[in-house]
């Protein structure tokens, strides 16, 4: 198999006045493409810390991480920019979707900044007919016209999910996506992302829920700043 995204003695830490905070401790981890990565760990052991690195969201103080072998502290500015909006897929545990937006033009949103006005223009329409077939596959079909405070909270993490995937990634990173809904409307979120992962997906998910560890996913712990 062969390695999508991998992290060699990662370090993190945050400042907090006189005080560092040491999160990462050099930290190693290699996820192959195609599993299904469960992250585990207490609360503040920076999980959600490791997610964002992964994502280039931030950055380690120290170590790499390697992109299908590409270090991304070599990439440019622009080449970051893609590899956040299009090789990943981020879902949150708090959606963060924009509620002046309906569900279809939510799931357009991350598609629309890949394209300049002119690209977007001829690439519309088949971003919206993607939008409405993702937003099926996920059983969201008759909400499209609908705002994210008008649902309930699992069809919210559908929509986050279809938002996630608009882009095709080939890595989808999921922070506590189960963290903030019922154990039953959690379970379908997961059996959700179980079923993308079973056509191909690549996920790395982190949860609070150590139940996870009995569906059969490489489970990953993280403890006083590293993978046990
Ligand atoms: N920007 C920041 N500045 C200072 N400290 C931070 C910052 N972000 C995170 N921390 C601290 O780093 C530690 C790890 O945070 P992180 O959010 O990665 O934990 P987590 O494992 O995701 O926890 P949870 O399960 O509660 O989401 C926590 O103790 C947190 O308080
Ligand atoms: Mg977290």
């Amino acid at each position: 198999m062969s390695t999508i995204i991998k992290s060699v003695e990662l370090y993190k830490s945050y400042k907090m006045g006189q005080n560092t905070l040491k999160v990462l401790k050099g930290l190693d981890l290699s996820v192959d493409m195609g599993e299904f990565v469960a992250i585990v760990g207490a609360s503040g052991s920076g999980k959600s810390t490791l997610l964002h690195i992964l994502g280039a969201l931030d950055k380690p103080d120290s170590g790499s991480v390697f992109y299908m072998g590409s270090d991304l502290a070599g990439f440019s500015q622009k080449k970051l920019n893609v590899f956040r909006n299009t090789s990943v897929g981020f879902v949150f545990q708090f959606y963060h979707l924009l509620d002046e937006l309906d569900v279809l033009e939510n799931v357009m949103l991350p598609a629309m900044a890949k394209f300049t006005s002119l690209g977007w223009i001829s690439r519309r329409k088949s971003t919206k007919k993607r939008a409405a077939e993702l937003l099926e596959r996920l059983g969201m079909q008759d909400r499209i016209k609908h705002r994210p405070f008008q649902l309930s909270g699992g069809e919210r993490q559908r929509v986050a999910i279809a938002r996630a995937l608009i882009n095709q990634p080939q890595l989808l990173l999921a922070d506590e996506p189960t963290g903030n809904l019922d154990s039953e409307t959690g379970n379908g979120i997961l059996r959700v992302l179980e079923q993308l992962n079973s056509d191909g997906q690549t996920v790395i998910m982190v949860t609070h829920d150590e139940s996870i560890a009995n569906r059969g996913h490489k489970l990953i712990r993280l403890v006083d700043g590293k993978i046990v």
